[in-house]
């Protein structure tokens, strides 16, 4: 499922930075691109991120 549209940010896309280690939010827009144009997505994003992190 797509979170971001604007960059083809996936759920699994979120996961995966949680697993390889990603802890905060302005880490996954920096490996992913997300977030970084109309913004819609971040609150989805970081429900997603903050699950996968305690999953991880
Ligand atoms: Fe993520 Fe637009 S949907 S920046």
């Amino acid at each position: 499922m797509y979170v971001c549209i604007c960059k083809g940010v996936t759920d699994r896309d979120i996961v995966a930075a949680a697993e390889q280690g990603a802890t905060r939010m302005s880490q996954l827009k920096e490996c992913t691109g997300l977030g970084s144009q109309c913004g819609k997505c971040a609150r989805d994003a970081k429900a997603i991120f903050n699950e996968a992190k305690q999953t991880a």
